[in-house]
């Protein structure tokens, strides 16, 4: 009875992917035709994409999402019966609430689009693989980060964090200031960006349009085919990017933790996470 009910919504949702697929958005690849849940007839990306969309995902979004989708101690929603997730086709929808934030959940501006498409790969492997819309997910998610070796950690730090940072210095204590793991490994991968409205670094930049127009703020996505930001006056602005137009002039003063994102594996993450954790 309660499978009848739903069948009417997965109709729907189907013909509203197909009018939205009109508009430029990604065609929904169906690889199962005969599973009950559109989250079930879909196809799925590489497993190897799905892995590290889960990093990022157990990186960027547990702590407010919860380990298994199903909103977490910082007041995070419940992923696995989100509408913006049940319509997302290839992280086009959830992609948005990413980049330009929604309600009390930040934005994000160090996702590339592969690296959003990615995330939206595992959230829908996840919904793939739970029984019914809502349902827990059978996976086990313990994610113990202090699995890193320290010494490793100290290692990659030295060779690839040294140059701007110093455990003596701008990091002393860190761990002292920073005991939760997980907020530690967010703090450091993403470089504070979580807290950069609260007065930490801020990337910020300005487009010039061939018409002319010039137009600044605060930068929420750049990759090789878009930039968006927020202008000062609240206003979300992006734009496509064709080669060198429009013009872009980026201050990023993290963009190099913007780069080592994409280089990062995870046991690296993982070791400099431990080591961080004993600079008390
Ligand atoms: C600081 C906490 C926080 C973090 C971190 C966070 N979120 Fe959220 N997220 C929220 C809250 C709160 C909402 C509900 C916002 C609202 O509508 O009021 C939300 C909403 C969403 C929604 C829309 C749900 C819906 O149906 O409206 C999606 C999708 C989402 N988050 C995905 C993510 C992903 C993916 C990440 C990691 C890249 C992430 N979030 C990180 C707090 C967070
Ligand atoms: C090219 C310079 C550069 C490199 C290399 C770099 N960072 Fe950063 N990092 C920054 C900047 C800039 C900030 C923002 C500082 C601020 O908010 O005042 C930052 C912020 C941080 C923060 C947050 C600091 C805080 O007090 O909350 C941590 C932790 C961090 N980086 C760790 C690392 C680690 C670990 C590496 C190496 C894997 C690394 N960084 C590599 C420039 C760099």
């Amino acid at each position: 009875m309660r499978k009848r009910l739903i069948i009417p919504s997965i109709v729907f949702l189907l013909a509203s992917v197909h009018v939205a697929a009109q508009d430029a958005r990604p065609e929904i690849e169906i690889a199962n035709p005969n599973a009950m849940f559109l989250q079930q007839q879909r196809a799925l990306p590489p497993a190897e994409v799905i892995e590290r969309g889960e990093t990022l995902y157990q990186v960027n979004c547990r702590l407010c999402h919860g380990p298994d989708l199903r909103g977490g101690d910082q007041g995070g929603s419940n992923l696995l019966r989100s509408d913006v997730v049940l319509v997302d086709i290839a992280g086009e929808s959830i992609g948005q609430v990413i980049t330009e934030g929604q309600g009390s959940m930040p934005t994000f501006n160090q996702f590339s689009s592969d690296d959003i498409a990615a995330i939206a790969g595992y959230i829908h492997s996840i919904k793939f693989d739970s029984e019914g819309q809502g349902s827990t997910p059978p996976v086990d998610f313990d994610l113990d980060i202090l699995v890193g070796n320290a010494d490793a950690g100290e290692r990659f730090f030295n060779q690839e964090c040294a140059s701007c940072h110093s455990v003596t210095g701008d990091l002393s204590g860190i761990a002292t200031r920073i005991p939760d793991d997980y907020i530690m490994q967010n703090t450091w991968v993403a470089g504070g960006r979580r807290q950069a409205g609260r007065g930490g670094a801020q990337s910020t930049v300005t487009v010039s349009t061939a018409a002319g127009e010039t137009i600044s703020g605060r930068l929420l996505r750049y990759d090789d085919f878009f930039v968006s930001l927020r202008t000062e006056e609240g206003a979300y602005r992006s734009f496509t990017r064709r080669g060198d137009s429009p013009a872009v002039e980026l201050d990023d003063p993290l963009y190099r933790h913007r780069e080592l994102w994409s280089e990062l594996s995870d046991s690296t993450i993982h070791d400099v996470t431990a080591y961080l954790e004993t600079i008390k």
